[in-house]
């Protein structure tokens, strides 16, 4: 039982300006725009500038979200931010970002749960706002994937883009979250991962020469994960907020593929039209996927007040996670 009712009270992104195509694709890696466009969804994304970094992107998506939500930096009292692309291991994201918009004190920390990082991230500042000892949450997605993705390996680079997508988060006086579900499955972690980098295989040459600092994956076994687990959670979430699929006005999922996406509304009995999709204009993009595509849905007047909102997500852990909200 929450003691506060918290929701979601201004939104903002941050999408890089170039813009690569799946035409672009085909000059570097053996694919074609009929694959691509078929097996994913995806016509083109967008690629940070050369030292462009997650906490540059991450500054003007949440400065955007503080102007929507008629905050100053100064109200604000957690900043979390979810990112599996961090400008370095520390200071964190949220850290960088605090110091840049000159937010006095608040406490900053990073979540790591990859693609449903937003997701983790938004159920997180509603538990620290219930809980009564904070007020106003900005909670980032920010990704710069294509730092970390081999350009010479086509069955992972044409998927991936950089962008960032920023929430506020406080208490509010009616709708909100209603429910929250989060998971994890850490035995299937080897399907998805950048081996190298960290603690157990620290940078070197021959971690460089192995091609080991870019994302890894295992795309086909994740693909059916994907369809089950995303399914699972929205069942989950649905019921802990005594819902069912039928009372949900948009759905707004991870954006790892469009196959993936109708195959959990099909599952779910859910029409296309009840279905947020920004993969053809972006790729996946993790952790920022979900966060620009809710503050896109809510600016193209997709969501109105009281609509019964879905957030679904999936990826690397792995870890899954929805979460109910009415808007
Ligand atoms: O973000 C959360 C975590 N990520 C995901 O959830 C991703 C889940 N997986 C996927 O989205 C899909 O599995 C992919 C898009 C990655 C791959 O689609 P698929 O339908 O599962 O293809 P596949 O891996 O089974 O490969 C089919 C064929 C293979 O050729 P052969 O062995 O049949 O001759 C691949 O080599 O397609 C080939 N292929 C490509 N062909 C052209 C793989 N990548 C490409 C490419 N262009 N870029």
């Amino acid at each position: 039982m929450m003691l506060k009712r918290v929701g979601i009270i201004g939104l903002g992104e941050y999408l890089p300006e170039r813009v690569l195509t799946n035409a672009d694709l085909e000059k570097m890696v053996e694919t074609s725009d009929e694959w691509i466009t078929t097996r994913t969804g995806i016509k083109e994304r967008r690629l940070r500038d050369k030292g462009e970094a997650a906490s540059d992107l991450a500054i003007r998506a949440a400065s955007s979200a503080l102007e929507d939500a008629h905050l100053e930096p100064r109200d604000i009292d957690l900043v979390i931010v979810a990112t599996i692309t961090a400008d370095m291991p520390f200071p964190s994201v949220s850290s960088i970002l605090q110091g840049a918009l000159q937010i006095p004190r608040a406490a900053c920390f990073d979540i790591s749960a990859a693609c449903a990082g937003f997701v983790y991230a938004i159920t997180t500042a509603q538990q620290f706002i219930a809980g009564g000892d904070y007020k106003n949450a900005l909670v980032v997605g920010a990704e710069t994937l294509s730092a970390v993705t081999d350009w010479q390996d086509r069955d992972t680079c044409v998927l991936f883009g950089d962008g960032a997508g920023a929430a506020v988060v406080s208490e509010v006086r009616s709708g909100g979250i209603l429910s929250a579900c989060l998971g994890a499955d850490g035995s299937k972690g080897s399907l998805l991962m950048i081996p190298a980098g960290g603690s157990r295989q620290p940078a070197s040459h021959q971690t460089v020469d192995q091609r080991g600092h870019f994302i890894k994956m295992q795309g086909n076994k994740l693909f059916k994960l994907a369809v089950t687990l995303m399914t699972g959670a929205a069942q989950d979430a649905l019921k802990k907020a005594g819902l069912e699929c039928k009372d949900i006005d948009l759905v707004i999922p991870h954006q790892a593929n469009m196959r993936i996406i109708m195959a959990m509304a099909k599952k779910l009995n859910l029409p296309q039209e009840k279905i947020y999709l920004n993969i053809e204009k972006y790729g996946n993009m993790s952790s920022a996927s979900t966060a620009t595509a809710l503050c896109e849905a809510v600016k193209e007047s997709r969501v109105k007040k009281g609509d019964i909102v879905l957030l679904d997500a999936f990826g690397a852990g792995l870890v899954w996670g929805a979460c109910v909200i009415e808007w």
